[in-house]
């Protein structure tokens, strides 16, 4: 597979088949990873991976918080600005819209969204996930260098015939996978990611972007300073 061809093919999967995913492909994914640029070479990423036993502990740890109400944990980290200008409010809006309107959830139906939200802490039934932390020491260069990281592996994966889903949702139920993974307290849970074969027989969405001019400007130097050469 190309770059183009994992970079284009590559999206948020929310419905995995139960194939397991050998070990030796996700070591195989994760040591190429390794080679994902950093500031300085710090590699401030700090991955966990869980299949089998592990990963189903925590979905049921989750499965049951989700049943009880319990509340979300303290938030580490803002997700979001807690006000969105355009024009981001608009992508997120449409995003909710794209998402919920290809799972036939109604706009006002909350229950149902709420449902549809809950199937992150089972990982939409991926048979295998990791969760990078990074050290609550970095800054914001650094958190940029585990996005760079965590694209890394998703391209990976597909060059694998694997697809994945990055979740920022695993972060507010960050104490429930502390209790299955156990990390030192000196990190922070950025993301989960469910990782697996994509169940093909469920109809999805592609999710849209963009066009180029709103996030790409090509400066014309000749324009801007006509003695150039
Ligand atoms: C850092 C990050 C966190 C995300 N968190 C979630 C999440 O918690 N749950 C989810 O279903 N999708 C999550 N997504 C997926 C985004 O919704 C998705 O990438 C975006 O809508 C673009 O769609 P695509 O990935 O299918 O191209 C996350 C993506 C990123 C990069």
């Amino acid at each position: 597979m190309d770059v183009y061809e994992a970079v284009v093919s590559r999206r948020s999967v929310r419905r995995y088949i139960d194939r397991p995913v050998p070990r030796e492909v996700l070591e195989r994914v994760l040591s190429a990873a390794a080679w994902a640029p950093s500031g300085s070479n710090l590699q401030s990423w700090h991955v966990y991976v869980l299949t089998g036993g592990p990963l189903a502990e925590l979905k049921k740890r989750a499965g049951e918080r989700v049943a009880s109400g319990d509340a979300w944990d303290e938030r580490e980290f803002e997700m979001y600005p807690p006000a969105l200008k355009s024009p981001y409010r608009e992508r997120r809006s449409a995003f909710g819209r794209e998402r919920y309107s290809a799972l036939g959830i109604p706009r006002e139906d909350w229950e149902a969204r709420q449902r549809a939200a809950a199937d992150n802490w089972q990982c939409f039934g991926a048979p295998a996930a990791l969760f990078c932390y990074v050290d609550r020491d970095m800054g914001l260069p650094q958190w940029a260098d585990v996005g760079m990281y965590l694209q890394t592996v998703m391209l990976l994966l597909r060059a694998e015939g694997l697809h994945s889903c990055p979740q920022m949702a695993w972060s507010v139920y960050r104490r429930t996978v502390a209790e299955v993974l156990s990390p030192p307290d000196e990190l922070v849970l950025f993301c989960g990611m469910s990782i697996g074969y994509e169940d093909v027989t469920v109809d999805h969405v592609r999710t849209g972007r963009a066009p180029l001019h709103e996030t790409v400007t090509f400066v014309d130097i000749r324009a801007k300073h006509p003695s150039c050469p």
